[in-house]
């Protein structure tokens, strides 16, 4: 099958890497289309999967877009809508992977009869995007897709709610190859002393940095902790969030946190990373959509605390393969930070249980072969 895939985005986020994993089975015949260039283009470049950038213009619509903004937004996307409509005409079908790809791809599926599967990857709720950004995407998704696919059944049920048709959605989660996600005792080892963090208790971040991602909750969990308790931040600001950066700055000095807290930005090497941390925190304030954070420190056998919303709480069952708290309780998060500081035999259990759990219900194989024949049924349709 020859697929078209749409994404909005240059820069490496979960949605990105995700549709790595999804598009390498299709490399030999699929081609990605970005609207931005970016560190994805060169990564998709590397695993041999074609790609094009094929916008050059920023596409200048927010999360919080209201109609007028939006209806300006449609018209500058015109000539993008025609571009992928003709590069549509060699392919099977249209697959969306984000939601300013979706409003593309729509209009380029109905020009260019091609079916279109869209990859919805974000709670369509009020805490994410505005009402009007809500009514486009199920309106189009609705009129449009032959297929929605839900990276969770949180996210699923957030797009029927919203008005999205069940009968056109299915949720498959993220898949992992396990393998990728061993890391050796030597460079375990050599991260944790060039942490300097040798003898300390590492509570590890990694997600962009962004207010929904709740970093803050984090910092405010750790000044609760006593000194020992450490925290690493793994993760850039990727879509301008400079203002919350310079919070959490502002939020160290003032909690008194400068030596116990290291900002690390982007980093590929996550896999010895989060291996090396004692245990890995989920704070995001919203509903996290599905969360491939909370999977992939499940992997890498270290313990996982996530914030209970969203998909989260799919990924995570409290107290036996992981825990869970209140979004945005930074006294929650302490208590739990501190159960597996001095609980260390149970968090090994229960990081043991999540390692054998994850491996069974994430498989790359497996979801692949969900999103094959979902994929084979709707071009059928
Ligand atoms: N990630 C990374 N380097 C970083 C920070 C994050 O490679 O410095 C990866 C992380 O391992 C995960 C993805 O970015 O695979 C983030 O996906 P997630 O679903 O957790 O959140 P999103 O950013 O998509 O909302
Ligand atoms: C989006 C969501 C995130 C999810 C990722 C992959 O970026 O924010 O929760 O894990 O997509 O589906």
């Amino acid at each position: 099958m020859k697929i078209l895939f749409l994404d909005q985005s240059g820069k490496l986020g979960g949605a990105e890497l995700s549709l790595i994993d999804v598009a390498q089975p299709y490399r030999e015949t699929c081609l990605v289309c970005l609207f931005s260039d970016g560190h994805f283009r060169e990564l998709l470049e590397e695993k041999n999967i074609p790609v094009e950038v094929i916008a050059t213009q920023p596409i200048k619509v927010s999360k919080e877009s209201g109609i007028i903004e939006s209806l300006k937004g449609f018209t500058s996307l015109f000539p993008l809508i025609v571009k992928i409509a003709n590069i549509a005409a060699n392919y099977d079908l249209i697959y969306a992977n984000t939601q300013k790809a979706l409003v593309v791809s729509a209009f380029a599926s109905f020009f260019s009869r091609r079916p279109l599967v869209y990859h919805l990857r974000d709670i369509l709720s009020p805490d994410h995007f505005s009402r009007t950004n809500r009514q486009v995407a199920v309106t189009l998704a609705n009129q449009f897709a032959s297929l929605v696919i839900a990276n969770s059944q949180a996210t699923q049920n957030a797009f029927i709610a919203a008005g999205g048709r069940k009968k056109i959605t299915e949720f498959v989660y993220n898949g992992f190859n396990p393998e990728k996600y061993i890391a050796s005792q030597d460079k375990i080892t050599q991260i944790r002393q060039e942490l300097g963090l040798n003898n300390k208790f590492i509570v590890g971040h990694f997600s962009r940095i962004s207010p929904w991602k709740g970093q803050d909750i984090l910092l405010e969990a750790i000044a609760k902790c006593p000194s020992d308790v450490t925290a690493i931040f793994v993760g850039d600001a990727l879509f301008g969030e400079d203002d919350y950066v310079a919070y959490l700055h502002q939020q160290v000095d003032a909690l008194n946190l400068q030596d116990r807290v290291k900002f690390l930005g982007f980093r590929s090497d996550i896999v010895p990373l989060m291996s090396a941390c004692n245990l890995i925190a989920h704070t995001s304030t919203a509903p996290e959509p599905f969360g491939r954070v909370i999977v992939e420190a499940m992997l890498c056998g270290t313990p996982i605390v996530a914030a209970a919303a969203g998909g989260a709480i799919e990924l995570v069952e409290n107290e036996k393969t992981g825990w869970l708290f209140s979004p945005g309780n930074s006294q929650q998060l302490a208590d739990i930070i501190m159960t597996c500081r001095d609980r260390k035999e149970q968090a090994k259990l229960i990081a043991n249980r999540a390692l054998i759990q994850a491996r069974q219900r994430f498989d790359l194989n497996v979801t692949n072969q969900q999103i094959a024949r979902l994929l084979a049924k709707c071009q059928l349709v």
